[in-house]
């Protein structure tokens, strides 16, 4: 797959997609994210991945939404053509996605790190909605998944004074998984993706499905789907498997079964 915004590699079952518009710190123009989306549905279909990793540059992850595509729109531009609804694809993945963040991820680029499933940042990574600077608010899903991730206060502290977080407060509240130094930072979620990938496919499916549960419904709804999800599990090949090998002190051989 050859694109002009995203630059797209496989390493065994692990899809990388890079976004990739160096002069303006991978602003996610419409063609940027049409460009991502397309590379998504790809590794998404492909039997052969079992996880993603979306990255950027060392300098930005992404630096938002494309303000320069944005500023002649009008409201009703906004209700007619709702080009919001594209950087969703995202969240609909149902492999997991690693993000890989170094530099910048502001506003639009801060909500596609908080759609991905593991957060890893390099220490050089700074997050943020800086949205209300500029008159506006986050768009793409920030304000329901940063409240869900971290709370009111934190929340209300980034969303209406857009200030940026360094990489260490992003751990302490909870947006980022993993802190690496920035030479590290691949390595280490080709790692965490690697390890995704060699696990029962259908096991991680459906428990990624009820950790996002969480965040989407209420408690007892959660624990409702939850129960039904795990209880499925047992309908497969796999967890036979790994229950056994467990027992009998041996690697299990999961057959996405
Ligand atoms: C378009 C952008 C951009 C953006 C940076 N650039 N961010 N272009 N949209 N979001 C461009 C700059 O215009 C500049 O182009 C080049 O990238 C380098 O940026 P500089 O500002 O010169 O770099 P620096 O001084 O290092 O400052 C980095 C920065 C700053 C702090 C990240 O660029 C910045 O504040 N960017 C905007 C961040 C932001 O407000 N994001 C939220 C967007 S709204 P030229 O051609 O001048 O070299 C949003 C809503 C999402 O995301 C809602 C869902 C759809």
């Amino acid at each position: 797959m050859s694109f002009e915004t995203v630059i797209v590699e496989r390493q065994a079952a692990v899809g990388i997609i890079r976004l990739n518009r160096p002069k303006a710190l991978n602003a996610l123009s419409l063609q940027l994210v049409a460009e991502l989306n397309q590379a998504l549905d790809a590794f998404e279909t492909d039997p052969e991945i079992g996880a993603v990793v979306l990255t950027g540059s060392d300098k930005a992850f992404a630096a938002g939404a494309d303000i320069r595509e944005m500023q002649p729109l009008s409201y009703v531009d906004l209700l007619a053509d709702d080009f919001v609804a594209a950087w969703e694809r995202l969240a609909r993945m149902t492999k997991p996605v690693v993000a890989a963040v170094a530099g910048f991820a502001l506003g639009g680029g801060c909500e596609l790190a908080l759609m991905c499933d593991i957060v890893i940042a390099a220490d050089t990574a700074k997050f943020g909605q800086p949205e209300i600077t500029l008159g506006l608010m986050p768009g793409a899903g920030g304000t329901q998944r940063l409240a869900r991730a971290v709370g009111k206060a934190k929340t209300m502290d980034m969303v209406l004074t857009g200030r940026m977080i360094d990489a260490a407060e992003a751990e302490r509240i909870g947006i980022v998984s993993r802190v690496v130094p920035s030479a590290e930072l691949m390595e280490t979620a080709l790692a965490v993706a690697t390890r995704i990938a060699a696990l029962s496919q259908p096991s991680v499916r459906l428990a990624k499905e009820a950790v996002n549960r969480a965040f989407e419904g209420g408690l007892a709804d959660g624990i409702r789907t939850e129960r039904r999800l795990f209880q499925s599990l047992f309908a497969t090949e796999d967890a036979r498997e790994g229950m056994a090998a467990f027992t009998e002190k041996r690697v299990p051989h999961f057959r996405n079964r």
